[in-house]
């Protein structure tokens, strides 16, 4: 395995809590929340009009695929491939069992031809780009390998004040109680790792690509976003 490839899966363990299958269990319990009717309404209004017949859907951290597997059920007519580096997501995927392929790549530095220029409808990046050491790369490539008028769904984590993310995690406005070190430090390394992003820092790295927005909204009380942004036709 390339170096690059194990420093990267080690990061992956380390950002996800040290245990992996913990971490994918939690994403497969998850899925049904992170997908949910806001996320669908969302996904249908932006991302479905790109969508050709026979057209190329690409889940960016597809975790173990459980997206790409609904819409295997809903479209048989698609090309579906999702990117995943963790192999403790790719050990829990079901790829063998709907009609989908996951690649293992890097996305902070995808290889060029991951996809060929100009093949890719629509592109999903649901809760990637905080885990990311950089999206400026994966920004630029996906530019090329979408099709002229082929849309980005990005959703993620924003910056929030460490009072309200405080606040959200204690379910309190008070912490005068004696609390415990080695908690409050994983809490605090857990802000920092997913307050990368202001919503308008996403909008200016997606502006400075050559993304055009379609919708900018925020979700989860202003804790994330869903962003939809096309490569201009
Ligand atoms: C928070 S999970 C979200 C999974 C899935 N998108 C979902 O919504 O359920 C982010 C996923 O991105 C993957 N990931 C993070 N950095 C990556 C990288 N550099 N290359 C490939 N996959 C990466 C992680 O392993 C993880 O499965």
């Amino acid at each position: 395995m390339a170096d690059s490839l194990k420093a990267l899966r080690e990061y992956l363990t380390r950002h996800h809590g040290g245990d992996g299958h913990q971490a994918a269990q939690r994403t497969l319990e998850g899925h049904a929340r992170n997908h949910d009717e806001r996320f669908r309404t969302f996904w249908q209004k932006h991302a479905e009009p790109a969508i050709r017949p026979g057209g190329q859907v690409v889940d960016l951290g597809c975790g173990p695929g459980l997206f790409l597997r609904d819409l295997a059920e809903a479209r048989s007519d698609l090309t579906l491939t999702g990117i995943e580096a963790a192999p403790y997501m790719l050990e829990h995927a079901c790829d063998d069992e709907y009609d989908f392929s996951i690649r293992v790549a890097d996305l902070n530095d995808p290889p060029a031809d991951l996809f060929a220029a100009g093949s890719i409808d629509v592109a999903l990046a649901n809760r990637l780009f905080h885990e990311l050491h950089q999206p400026l790369l994966l920004l630029q490539k996906l530019h090329v390998w979408l099709k002229p008028g082929g849309v980005l769904i990005l959703i993620d984590m924003v910056r929030q004040p460490l009072g309200s993310f405080l606040t959200h995690k204690f379910g309190r406005d008070r912490l005068d109680e004696p609390l415990d070190a080695r908690a409050i430090a994983a809490l605090f390394e857990d802000y920092f790792e997913h307050n990368r992003y202001h919503d308008s820092d996403l909008l200016a790295l997606l502006a400075m690509t050559g993304y055009e927005i379609l919708a900018d909204q925020e979700i989860r009380s202003g804790r994330a976003v869903q962003i939809a942004a096309r490569k201009p036709a």
